[in-house]
């Protein structure tokens, strides 16, 4: 049985965290003299600490108790929290399988804290035994799966992800953003058999929001707990907090969306394997494809000339461009570009 106090760094055990003015009184119609607040306006008052609506909506729809969701600034808050929480600078480690999603580095590094990666083999799957010896490292705190993968677009094989999760006594973060693009099951089921997993997903992709910046962890409440411990206190802002329960509340225009999506990805793949230049399209479970081309640089400036951005990503995965899927107006401006270039 893991201890989950046991994993959390000393100081955030010991913190005694910020006491937001409204954390006793939680109904609506009081007279609020506490947070110094502008008694006049329409977005006076300080945002719900704990997003408890919004928590609401999203356990009825992800099917997670309420007192088992984090909620952050997008999931790159709480990417960075969990290097705060779990790795202590300058001593700990964090494990990711590359290439990977750049913001592990980047939140290793502006914590101190060193990152150790394990390559994906030739078809972007998990070296589970490179990563056996791995998890040995007792400095090792962390280790993020990102599945499905940024930028490959293919998820990782459950069982390779299972393998870890027994055999690792740290925290497992899985990156699930892609996951409603995916043939393959959430792990959010296995939190409350798993208490150092934490499943994190996004209502950046599948969901349309990412301007609302507000990324969803599934873990145990007692981690949970630390989560809210350290967060900003008003980390997701009221604006925020009510377009993504609207959103919520059109769960059925999302998944249609995702149905759409799914489709283009499907007649894009096709397209883009006729055309001379692609050498090959991977397989994708998410809303982007990565394609090979004879030289990426070329293909890239040349649609940037074109006003087409894609992710250049031949520094990473040589002769790589990443292709969002976007609508089929979108996407056939960016096969008729492609057409034309030659390498
Ligand atoms: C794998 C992965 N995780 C997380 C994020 C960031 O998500 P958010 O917008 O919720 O911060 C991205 C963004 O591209 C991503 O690719």
């Amino acid at each position: 049985m893991i201890d989950i106090d046991n994993l959390v760094r000393e100081n955030v055990k010991t913190l005694i965290p910020y006491s937001c003015a409204r954390n006793e009184f939680t109904g609506s119609d009081g007279t609020f003299l506490d947070a110094n607040e502008n008694p006049f306006g329409s977005l006076n008052r300080y945002p719900d600490p704990y997003q408890r609506k919004l928590k609401e909506g999203i356990s009825r729809i992800k099917n997670v108790p309420e007192n088992s969701i984090f909620l952050g600034n997008g999931s790159d808050e709480i990417i960075d929290l969990c290097f705060r929480i779990f790795c202590k600078p300058g001593s700990d480690s964090v494990l990711t399988f590359s290439p990977t999603y750049g913001m592990y580095e980047v939140a290793a590094a502006i914590n101190d804290v060193r990152l150790v990666t394990v390559p994906l083999n030739d078809d972007f799957q998990i070296d589970t035994g490179k990563t056996m010896k791995a998890l040995k490292d007792p400095s090792l705190k962390l280790v993020i799966i990102c599945s499905p993968n940024n930028p490959t677009g293919n998820s990782m094989r459950a069982e390779d992800i299972e393998i870890i999760i027994r055999n690792f006594r740290g925290i497992v973060l899985i990156d699930e953003a892609y996951g409603d693009f995916s043939k393959q099951k959430s792990f959010r089921n296995m939190i409350n058999t798993c208490l150092n997993l934490i499943v994190m997903q996004t209502f950046s992709k599948a969901m349309g929001m990412a301007a609302a910046r507000i990324g969803m962890a599934f873990m145990n409440p007692a981690l949970v707990g630390y989560f809210n411990k350290i967060k900003p206190p008003y980390n997701i802002s009221t604006i925020n907090q009510v377009a993504a329960v609207k959103c919520l509340s059109r769960f059925e225009m999302v998944n249609t969306r995702i149905r759409l999506i799914l489709k283009e990805r499907e007649r894009l793949a096709q397209a883009l394997e006729k055309i001379t230049i692609i050498e090959k399209v991977f397989p994708s479970d998410s809303n982007f494809l990565l394609v090979r081309t004879g030289n990426a640089d070329k293909v890239y400036s040349e649609l940037i000339d074109n006003n087409i951005i894609v992710r250049n990503r031949n520094r990473i995965i040589p002769g790589c461009i990443r292709i969002t899927v976007g609508t089929k107006k979108e996407n056939d401006r960016l096969l008729s570009a492609l057409r034309k270039i030659s390498i």
